[in-house]
């Protein structure tokens, strides 16, 4: 190795790893090897613009505590996030989006119809919609948990401090025989991402608005069936063609219209909803 040159040390690096002939973390060990040093012979990177890419990641490490990730919050910005949902995404499956920070496992059950809301000032909308798999049949007994902002933009887990309580605004819901789910909340708001730290320093450089468009977050499982999370956004609402973590995706853009009786006919609902949406989940088969 000692005349290794800026042609040849990418090849030694990849040699001095022993890993598994075939293996899958061969594959992204080397592939990331790859794609690192082909970035930093393309752009003649300085000494001192790879001090500052370390610097960024150290400062993105040093502000992250168990309830913030910096790192995932750069992936998101990145479209890194958007990217991976993207190609994981199944065929006639309801497309993926952003996790994001906010999730709790251990959400409250509740029972169809129930009001998410718990008095919260904004537009009560009643949400619905169906689950079946790609064929289209019912799939009774899904689950589906949801978590969102207020009408301010803000989750309960973030105003702990100020007397909320973190599972406020979510609940489990389980699909009816019809494979039916529905209950009434109070509309999101957009919210920006945390930008007080490197992510938003980031930002800032690259003349780049944090701001989410307004949205419900989902996850949807069902037995037998791939697992979604997955998010569901308004149509003709603020930064749904700007969306700080390219979330949005055509097909996850749903229509608040003002509820009719007949959108609540036969579905036994705690309080009346001003308004209505509807969104279909589609799960595709393991495998
Ligand atoms: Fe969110």
């Amino acid at each position: 190795m000692r005349d290794i040159n800026q042609f040849t040390v990418t090849q030694a690096v990849k040699n001095s790893f022993k890993t598994e002939p075939g293996s899958r973390f061969e594959s992204l060990l080397q592939g990331f090897i790859d794609h690192l040093h082909d970035f930093t012979r393309e752009q003649n990177l300085t000494q001192k613009e790879w001090i500052d890419i370390l610097n960024f990641l150290y400062d993105c490490g040093k502000i992250s505590t168990p309830e913030r990730h910096e790192f995932i919050l750069l992936s998101d910005v990145l479209g890194f996030s958007a990217l991976v949902d993207m190609v994981n995404s199944k065929g006639g499956a309801t497309e993926g989006s952003n996790l994001g920070p906010f999730y709790l496992d251990a959400a409250p059950r509740k029972a169809l119809g129930a009001d998410l809301s718990d008095g919260r000032e904004g537009v009560l909308v009643l949400v619905k919609g169906k689950v079946t798999d790609t064929l289209h049949n019912p799939l009774p007994g899904a689950i589906v948990d949801t978590w969102q902002a207020d009408a301010s933009g803000t989750y309960p887990i973030q105003e702990q401090d100020q007397g909320q309580d973190k599972y406020d605004l979510r609940g489990v819901f389980e699909a009816d025989a019809d494979g039916r789910y529905y209950y009434t909340t109070v509309l999101p708001k957009p919210y920006t991402v945390p930008y007080d730290g490197p992510v938003g320093k980031l930002l800032r450089a690259g003349n780049r608005h944090a701001w989410r468009a307004a949205h419900l977050h989902y996850i949807v499982r069902a037995p037998g069936m791939n697992t979604i999370t997955t998010e569901v956004f308004f149509e003709n609402t603020e930064y749904i063609d700007n969306d700080a973590v390219f979330g949005v995706r055509r097909s996850l853009i749903t229509k608040i219209v003002p509820a009719k009786p007949a959108d609540t006919e036969g579905l036994e609902l705690a309080k009346t909803p001003d308004a209505v949406c509807n969104f279909d989940f589609v799960l595709a088969p393991e495998g």
